[in-house]
């Protein structure tokens, strides 16, 4: 290898740029050339590369987003396309590239590694919805985020006597979500991997209103219900005022956690060994405190990501 290219693709997530930096910099100590791909897929098929050197990625350690810039770009899905792709970068000279991203980008690396391109995914992604990982690159800081907001409502829910819904996101993964419910240790949480039931939610938050009750928290993960409906009904079932918050992208903003920070760094200076021993085709992932790695083919067609179920349980029981 000589020249590897990065890149980061869909949803930004917090860490993004620390994984970033670990790649350039482990890779230029390799004696490897390492070209940034602007925005993502998108950019890989427009040639859009910029050299990057170890002054390139200082004072990016502790900022949120990706310096790279990202975007979805589903005409990666057409195979003409990811041909031109692979093209466009052996054309530049890129030996091997690194894919920084959530599932849609772990498709495209997929598609890259189907083409006999070396390639390895990393990631990166606010949903913790990656097979075969316990943590992903962001996660935690989105965690954080959620956490910090509702600790801050349930201040005022406290003070007015309210029952806030509390939309955060996840896509189809109910992490976020559940996490969120034991750290803040919520009323109710509503995820897609557990079936829930409007009614008796609603029962059950009347039954402790009842009891005497002054206020509740509900979390709930985006796509499953409308959430200002829910307030709605709720305040008309109880008679407490209730109010919906969507925490939206405030999530996937912000300076990283440390623990973001860390998991970034080894990340990415592990995707660049990896490349270094010869392997290809690999998803990078956290397993009990090690990195591993993973058939990237075999991570997308047959792993499925475990959803914490006991965790769930825990926020149900104790909330
Ligand atoms: O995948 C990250 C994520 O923030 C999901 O939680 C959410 O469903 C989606 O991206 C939102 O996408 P967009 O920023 O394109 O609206």
């Amino acid at each position: 290898i000589k020249k590897i290219g990065v890149l980061t693709s869909g949803g930004d997530a917090p860490g993004m740029n620390a994984a970033i930096r670990a790649v350039v910099r482990t890779a230029l100590s390799y004696g490897w050339e390492v070209v940034g791909v602007i925005d993502g897929y998108a950019g890989l098929h427009a040639g859009n590369f910029i050299q990057l050197t170890r002054r390139s990625v200082s004072d990016l350690l502790n900022r949120g987003g990706t310096f790279l810039g990202t975007a979805r770009f589903p005409q990666f899905k057409d195979p003409k396309v990811r041909e031109e792709a692979v093209e466009v970068m052996k054309q530049n000279g890129i030996d091997a590239l690194v894919v920084i991203g959530g599932d849609g980008s772990y498709m495209g690396a997929k598609f890259i590694s189907e083409l006999g391109f070396p390639c390895i995914g990393l990631p990166g992604t606010i949903d913790n919805d990656i097979a075969g990982t316990d943590a992903t690159i962001g996660f935690d800081t989105a965690l954080n985020t959620a956490v910090e907001a509702i600790d801050k409502l349930r201040d005022t829910c406290s003070s007015h006597k309210r029952i806030s819904v509390v939309e955060v996101m996840g896509h189809h993964c109910g992490d976020l979500a559940v996490c969120a419910a034991v750290s803040c240790g919520v009323e109710a949480v509503l995820v897609p991997e557990v079936k829930w039931d409007k009614d008796e939610i609603y029962a059950s938050i009347k039954r402790s209103v009842d009891a005497g009750k002054r206020h509740a928290i509900l979390v709930v993960c985006e796509l499953q219900t409308d959430v200002h409906q829910m307030a709605k009904d709720l305040e008309a079932l109880t008679g407490l005022e209730a109010r919906a918050t969507v925490q939206g992208h405030i999530q996937r903003g912000g300076t990283p956690s440390a623990v973001d920070r860390v998991l970034a760094s080894r990340m990415g200076a592990y995707a660049c060994e990896l490349l270094k021993s010869g392997e290809s085709g690999r998803c990078v992932a956290l397993k009990r405190g090690e990195l591993v790695h993973y058939d990237i083919i075999e991570c997308i067609n047959s792993m499925k990501h475990r959803f914490m179920k006991t965790t769930y349980d825990l926020a149900c029981s104790l909330g």
